[in-house]
């Protein structure tokens, strides 16, 4: 092997190693994450929160860049309002989100790790939706939910 190409091999191995690796900023805010899991947790049944999976989804579509993410949340946490909702089906399903007055700089980390992390589909939490669903009779949810173990579980 030449060496231009064992730089590149090594180059393109450190770039895919270090792309699953959060930045300093997301580590801290992954130290106070703990503090939204308790709601957040896919797990819980009955759900207290949407899973951040879709959460994270939801805000990467429907904002800028990074930095427009990570304010919007930031403001929503602080303050949440039917207004500023962004994942509308959680706050049908769950109520609008308790506010969470936090410092801005902790709110800030917390939002970059949310941004960062690279979450797990929610099927735990999809299978729950589905069976609470399904015992009040609600078809259309119980479908949504369906589709959705079908694509992101199998
Ligand atoms: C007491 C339970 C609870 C805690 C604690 C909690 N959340 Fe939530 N969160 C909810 C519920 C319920 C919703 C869905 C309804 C809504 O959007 O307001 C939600 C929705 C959200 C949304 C989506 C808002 C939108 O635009 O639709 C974000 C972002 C969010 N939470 C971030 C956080 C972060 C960050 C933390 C931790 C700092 C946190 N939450 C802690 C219950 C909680």
């Amino acid at each position: 092997m030449t060496k231009s190409k064992v730089f590149l091999l090594l180059s393109v191995l450190f770039f895919s190693v270090n792309s699953f690796a959060l930045t300093p900023e997301a580590i801290e805010g992954k130290k106070f994450y703990p503090s939204c899991h308790v709601c957040h947790d896919p797990k819980l049944d009955p759900p207290l929160g949407p899973p951040m999976w879709g959460v994270q989804r939801q805000y990467k579509r429907n904002t800028l860049d990074e930095e427009d993410f990570v304010e919007t949340m930031v403001e929503f946490v602080k303050a949440p309002a039917l207004e500023k909702v962004i994942h509308e089906e959680a706050v049908k399903q769950l109520g609008l989100m308790p506010p969470l007055p936090l410092p801005d700089d902790m709110l800030r980390k917390i939002a970059t790790y949310i941004l960062e992390e690279q979450f797990q589909p929610p099927c735990e939490h999809w299978s729950i939706a589905v069976k609470r669903a399904l015992k009040k009779g609600d078809q259309e949810h119980a479908k949504k939910d369906q589709v959705m173990l079908k694509r992101f579980c199998n």
